[in-house]
This record gives C-alpha cells, sequence and structure tokens, in this order.
C-alpha cells in the first residue's frame, strides 16, 4: 500500500475541523465547551456521542466509538483510510503526496531487484560452462543439489563479462552500478568488480537476490571474500546469509545457528543441518540478534576457540542481552582450533554436530565465566569488581524469568543481590489531595497506569493538550509516558502493535509490551462514576485523564516550590506564571 507521511496526516488533521465534518453528518448540539449527539454508531436516546473541537476528537461514552476526523470518516461513511484521506484533503484543498514519491521508488527498486536477479542468473550459467570453476566445487565437496538450492555461480576472469552480457544500454548500467555489481578505476573507466570468483548471492527475506559473496578460486588472489558494497537494496549489518533457504526448509525454526562462513553454511546444509546462517564478515550486530530471535527462539552462535572467536562471541552476547525475552535462548559454541562448521560436519557428519550443539555453553555461563575471568571470588574485593561489572549489563535484560535467573546466579556467585533493576512491586495507588504530596511510590505507580491505559487504548492521549505540562517531573517512566503520548498525537489511529513495533528494540520494549498486556486500570478512578454504564474503554479513558491530572497537579506544585525558592531573582513572566499557580492550588483541590 502507497504510504503516506505522518507529517501530511499531522497536518490534514491539523487543518480540518472535526466538528464541520461530523456536523454536516450528524445533528449536533453546542453543550458547553464541546457538541453533543445522539450516537450514529449505536442505538440511543440520550446523546453520549461528543465532538470536541479543542480536542479535534469525537468519543462516545455508550459505545465507546473515537477518533480523529479521518476515523469518524471510515466509520460512518465506511470509507478505506486512503479515500478517507483523500476526502479530507479534498476539503481543505491539500494533495495527497503518495502518487509521486511511493510510485516512483516502488518502480525503481524493482527495476534494481530485477538487475540483480539477472546477474545472479548469469553466475549461475557462467558456472555450468566452466571446467574450472566446476572442478573447485567438485574439489570442495559441494553437492549439484546444494549448488542449485543456493544458486551458488561465477564470475568469470576478465573486465567486462558480467558488463558486456547485461549492461547492453545506459540505463542498464546505471542498474548495474546501483547493484554494486561495477568498480570504477581513476579515469572512471567502470569493470566488472567480481571476476574469477565463486558467487554466493545473497536473499532477502523474501527470496530476492541483492547482493553477492564472491570467493577466489585462486588462493594467490585476495582478498579471499568480497561481498557487495552496501546498496539501496543491501545492508550487511540487517541480513544474513541462508535464513532465506532456512526457512524454506523448515516450515518452523525451532532454532539458527550462527556461523561465520558463507562454505560453513552450506557445507552443514549439505550434510542435515539446514538451519545455519552467517553475518557476513561482520559482527553480530543488534538488528542481526533481533532478526534470529523474530525466527527462532534459540540461537546457537559457533565461533572458533580462539581469541578472536571468543571476542566475537562477546560481541554477539552484547547485542542479544536486551532481547532476552522470556522463551528466548542463546548459546555459545566453541570449535577445536583450526576447525570450522564446514570441517567439523565433513569429519563428524550431522550427528557429531548435533552433539556438539547439545554440548553448547549456555549465555548465562558464558557471560559470568567471561567477566569472572580475573576475578578472585574467593575474597570480598572481587566479589565486589564482578558485581559491579555485571550491574550495567543485567539492568538491559527485559523483565521477565531469565533475568531474575540472571541476577539469581549473580547473588550465588557474590552474595550481592542486584536488584536495583527487579520489577516494582504493586502499591495500591493512594488518593492524591491538591497540591498535597503523594508518596513516591504511588507517584510512579501513576505513570505506569497512565503508559498502560495508554498503550490498551492509545486514542486517550488525544484528549491531553500540548505541551505537556507533567513532562517536566523528575519521575521514572516520564520521559517514555512523554514519548507515547507525544507519538500518539504525531500518528492519530496508531495501534497498540505499532506502538509496540516503535519501541522495538529499546530497553523499554519488553516493560512496554506486559503493560499493554496488563488487566485494565481502574485503580486510579476517582469521579464515582455509575459502574454499570461504563465500560473498559471508558474507565480507561477516566483512569488515564485522572492519572495525568494528578502528575499535572504534581508539575505544578513542584514548579511552584521551584518558583517559590526563589523569589527575589522572578522576572516579571516568572511572577505572572507564579500568580496563576497559586490560583492553580484552589482549582485542584
Ligand atoms: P574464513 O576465512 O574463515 O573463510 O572467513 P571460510 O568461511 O572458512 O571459507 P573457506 O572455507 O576458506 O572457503 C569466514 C567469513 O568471513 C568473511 C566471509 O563472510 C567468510 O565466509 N570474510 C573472510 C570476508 O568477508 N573477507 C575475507 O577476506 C575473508
Ligand atoms: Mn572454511
Amino acid at each position: 500500500m502507497a504510504r503516506i507521511p505522518d507529517a501530511f496526516i499531522d497536518d490534514l488533521l491539523a487543518r480540518t475541523d472535526i466538528v464541520e465534518v461530523v456536523g454536516t453528518r450528524v445533528p449536533l448540539k453546542r453543550q458547553g465547551k464541546e457538541y453533543a449527539a445522539r450516537c450514529p454508531f449505536h442505538d440511543e436516546r440520550s446523546a453520549s456521542f461528543t465532538v470536541s473541537p479543542t480536542k479535534q476528537f469525537y468519543h462516545c461514552f455508550g459505545c465507546s466509538a473515537h477518533g480523529t476526523a479521518i476515523s469518524f470518516l471510515m466509520q460512518y461513511d465506511r470509507l478505506e483510510f486512503l479515500d478517507a484521506v483523500d476526502e479530507l484533503a479534498k476539503r481543505v484543498g491539500m494533495e495527497v503526496p503518495r502518487d509521486t514519491v511511493v510510485r516512483n521508488q516502488d518502480s525503481d527498486s524493482r527495476e534494481l531487484y530485477l538487475a540483480v536477479d539477472a546477474a545472479s542468473k548469469f553466475f549461475q550459467q557462467q558456472l555450468a560452462g566452466s571446467g574450472k570453476a566446476r572442478a573447485y566445487v567438485a574439489g570442495r565437496n559441494i553437492d549439484t543439489d546444494i549448488v542449485e538450492r543456493y544458486s551458488v555461480g561465477y564470475a568469470p576472469d576478465g573486465y567486462g563479462a558480467l558488463k558486456d552480457a547485461l549492461g547492453t544500454d545506459a540505463r542498464r548500467m546505471g542498474l548495474l552500478e546501483r547493484a554494486g555489481l561495477f568498480s570504477k578505476n581513476d579515469k572512471g573507466h567502470v569493470y566488472d568488480k567480481f571476476r574469477d570468483r565463486l558467487m554466493f548471492p545473497i536473499h532477502d527475506r523474501r527470496g530476492r537476490v541483492i547482493a553477492f559473496g564472491g570467493r577466489v578460486l585462486d588462493p594467490e588472489d585476495s582478498p579471499k571474500y568480497l561481498n557487495s558494497p552496501e546498496t539501496a537494496l543491501f545492508h550487511k549489518g540487517r541480513e544474513l546469509y541462508g535464513l532465506w533457504q532456512a526457512k524454506q526448509a523448515n516450515p518452523k525454526l525451532e532454532r539458527l545457528i550462527v556461523v561465520e562462513g558463507y562454505m560453513d553454511v552450506v557445507a552443514l546444509a549439505q550434510y542435515g543441518v539446514s538451519q545455519a546462517v552467517a553475518t557476513l564478515g561482520t559482527a553480530t550486530t543488534p538488528d542481526h540478534a533481533e532478526l534470529l530471535f523474530r525466527n527462532a527462539p534459540d540461537v546457537f552462535f559457533c565461533f572458533d576457540g580462539d581469541r578472536a572467536g571468543r571476542a566475537a562471541a562477546w560481541k554477539a552476547l552484547e547485542s542479544v542481552l536486551p532481547r532476552m525475552k522470556d522463551g528466548r535462548q542463546a548459546f555459545f559454541l566453541f570449535l577445536p582450533d583450526g576447525e570450522d562448521p564446514d570441517t567439523i560436519v565433513r569429519k563428524e557428519g550431522a550427528d557429531g554436530f548435533a552433539q556438539r550443539l547439545q554440548q553448547a555453553t549456555p549465555l548465562s555461563e558464558f557471560f559470568y565465566s567471561e567477566l569472572g575471568k580475573d576475578v578472585n571470588l574467593g575474597n570480598l574485593d572481587g566479589k565486589a569488581r564482578l558485581a559491579e561489572r555485571c550491574k550495567p549489563m543485567l539492568a538491559q535484560i527485559p523483565d521477565g524469568a531469565f533475568g531474575d535467573l540472571m541476577r539469581q546466579r549473580l547473588t550465588e556467585l557474590t552474595g550481592v543481590g542486584a536488584r536495583n533493576s527487579a520489577p516494582e512491586t504493586h502499591v495500591p495507588v493512594q488518593r492524591a489531595h491538591g497540591g498535597q504530596p503523594i508518596a513516591k511510590v504511588a507517584k510512579q505507580s501513576l505513570v505506569r497506569s497512565a503508559i498502560t491505559a495508554l498503550l490498551q487504548q492509545p486514542s486517550v492521549a488525544l484528549a491531553l493538550p500540548i505541551p505537556l505540562r507533567f513532562s517536566s517531573l523528575a519521575l521514572a517512566g516520564i520521559d517514555l509516558l512523554t514519548e507515547v503520548v507525544l507519538l500518539v498525537h504525531a500518528r492519530p489511529g496508531i495501534t497498540t502493535g505499532a506502538i509496540l513495533e516503535h519501541f522495538e528494540g529499546r530497553p523499554e520494549a519488553a516493560a512496554l509490551a506486559k503493560l499493554a498486556t496488563a488487566p485494565a486500570v481502574d485503580a486510579t478512578v476517582s469521579t464515582p462514576l455509575d459502574s454499570r454504564v461504563l465500560d473498559d474503554a471508558d474507565k480507561r479513558q477516566q483512569g488515564f485523564l485522572d492519572a495525568i491530572s494528578r502528575l499535572e497537579m504534581q508539575a505544578l506544585h513542584q514548579r511552584r516550590e521551584e518558583l517559590q525558592g526563589r523569589l527575589g531573582s522572578l522576572d516579571e513572566a516568572e511572577k505572572q506564571e507564579l500568580r496563576s499557580l497559586m490560583q492553580a492550588r484552589f482549582v485542584g483541590s
């Protein structure tokens, strides 16, 4: 689907008056600051449907229909999202930008994919026709069906094989160049980048070829492996060689095995280990870690046993630690000196390799053995040092059983309880009175329940005016709360899923996902509303606004104390602010 930029939607909603949009379809009656009507979305006699011109938001207290002008048209006129946007854009004379930008981009990258695919087919043909290349493949004992499954090919020697075959006009030349298949000399002369190399095409998640890795045939040549450069289609930190084939071979991936080389992936596959993938001559990045765990619950990192191998394993550990949600496991497998998965599986077969996997080191063990390497746990200083080293890393683990066990292990090793980041225990929320300070724990619960309501029903945020007064509060979670509110404002109609998506990969992600599925909050509802006429959506909205207004009272209180603290040095604007803050006390009590 053509994607409309968020900024355009924001702008469109800012220029649209929801009262007009609704008013031409439903008879509205003014009621204080808002407009009311009998709800068009359910049968009722009273008027529980309200439209707020300040909030640019409608809401029915009866059936909890709610949203922006866009969602109103979608619901009332039964329009698709894009059509609702079109309709509103027409009213205010704006032009929807999707056609020009997005369509061009689409056809552009489609051509690029086609060019890379053509190159891949060309290399495959060349392998079939080259005695030298086939001899190399045979010499390394790579079976024909593996050559096919991985679309292995051969880039012929010479500077113009690919260029002459596929670069038949200027447009094609341009595409192949942008696909990273050419090099250029000082004089601007363009020639084939891959020459006399065995070619391993790299596939994306949808099975399209996006890049290549090429291995020299002649041991004198260097570098031994050459990868495509970063292109519009290929970002090496985000791709894994062999993932497409692993997914094809396994309807449900129980595990993924991360190895270092192309040859390792294909040799393992040939021996029946079809879940191996390789990073592309780089360390395991956080993007890789996320991609791995999205595809399989268990991930094995397989490295050389030497120092470089252990360093690479530690890098991988750093990337996976913040992603160790419950249900995910990581293991490390170190191979004997001079071996790699290619040689091991040829010697020991799939069974031998499986046995090694079974004896792989769990992340927890590797973690503590590396960090504890040069500390003496026999004395207090050593224990303290280990605890200090571990803390910042343990703090990155998402809430859950794994994190608990890791902290417990530290306690076993050192006697130090790393409880700082343990989950907050639930404390019933205290009722706030005016400017009276609330216990710190209760304030944190307010932040937490506000975030919970927000996640369960993002549109509650749309009722808040920007700027947010509570943002200035120095409380845990305030920045996160602010960010989510602003996100919902920037993208009204955003779903809970899309919010979680936005935070994916960040330390807050796990906690947010948990809150999104927590039981509905109503502990903070202070108004004695009749629960029979309130459904969950209303309770969430009430609970949210209630929590926010208490936080805002806190913010006002904090600001007032700050201003009163330096009464002598206030400028005119600040004095004015203080005067109105003094009045706010009575409003709030
Ligand atoms: P290795 O040197 O361990 O090669 O590089 P290998 O996988 O055992 O290959 P063979 O068995 O000699 O054919 C491991 C990986 O590191 C990257 C490649 O991704 C390679 O598969 N690499 C290595 C490069 O990117 N460039 C190089 O020059 C060497
Ligand atoms: Mn090798």
